[in-house]
């Protein structure tokens, strides 16, 4: 259920927004009044995406950006509190899965450094700045994308399970390091959603993957944005460092 003008005076960075959880998540924010800079490295998805959100209360902005590129995401930041005077709120949603069928002895070297530098090295980088955009303001929300895979580990995805337990261990230590500012830093670990990535994956071990959910379905765009955003609100204010589940019932842990 939208909450109208809950993000009224807000602005947020949404990477990732060309697509799935991140298009989901801008969508939403924009209809609850907030402005949204949508970042993704996929420029003709970003245009694509700002055309299936339609009218909305708030603002949308695109903008073409590969969070592997530190002076990029930082620019991009900067570029962001210059012309909106804040950031209030960054979402990490750029991803890839990269080989979803491949044990180990067959895992290629150069596949596994692009997952965790896109993964990984990219949730380092899009919090750093961040962070630093926030700072002066003295407030801010920041989510980023795990996933259940980096808690329990799925086989044939080495290189996604490893990234995102990463992304849990980064979370967890940036959370305590800002606990005593008004900034808060918390992750998502999502079981499947029913999105592009999702079908990326290799038949099988999507078939797999949902069979593993107590529900017996995929989650949809719509219920992570509906969480997601109620984390990034101002509402959410005794939270940082935890990962939250959404994973219909699948997350013992
Ligand atoms: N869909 C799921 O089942 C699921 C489950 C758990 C976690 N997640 C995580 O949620 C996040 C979003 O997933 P999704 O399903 O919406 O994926 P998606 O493939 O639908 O969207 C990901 C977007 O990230 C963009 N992107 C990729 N590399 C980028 C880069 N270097 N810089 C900027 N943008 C880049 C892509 O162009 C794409 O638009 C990912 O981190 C994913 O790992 C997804």
């Amino acid at each position: 259920m939208i909450i109208p003008n809950r993000f009224n005076d807000q602005v947020a960075l949404v990477t990732g927004a060309g697509s799935g959880i991140g298009l989901g998540i801008s969508r939403r924010i924009a209809l609850e009044g907030g402005t949204v800079i949508m970042a993704d490295i996929d420029g003709a998805a970003l245009d694509a995406a700002r055309d299936t959100i339609g009218d909305v209360p708030g603002t949308l902005r695109g903008s073409v950006l590969d969070i592997t590129e530190e002076a990029d995401t930082r620019d991009l930041m900067r570029d962001t509190v210059e012309r909106h005077g804040k950031l209030d709120i960054a979402v990490n949603c750029a991803g890839i899965v990269g080989p979803s069928a491949a044990n180990i002895a067959e895992y290629d070297l150069s596949s596994f450094r692009k997952v965790l530098d896109v993964n990984l090295v990219g949730s380092f980088i899009v919090t750093k700045y961040a962070i630093n955009a926030m700072l002066p303001a003295g407030y801010g929300r920041i989510l980023l994308l795990a996933s259940i895979s980096g808690k329990e580990g799925n086989p044939g995805m080495a290189g996604y399970s490893t990234s995102k337990a990463g992304v849990i261990g980064l979370t967890k230590a940036i959370g305590k390091e800002y606990a005593h500012s008004k900034i808060t830093i918390n992750a998502l670990a999502p079981a499947m959603i029913s999105t592009p990535l999702a079908q990326s994956l290799d038949p099988d071990k999507l078939s797999l993957l949902t069979d593993k959910i107590p529900m017996g379905r995929l989650g949809t765009i719509d219920e992570v944005a509906a969480f997601a955003c109620w984390i990034v609100s101002p509402e959410a204010s005794f939270n940082t460092g935890a990962i939250f589940d959404l994973s219909g019932g699948r997350a013992t842990y």
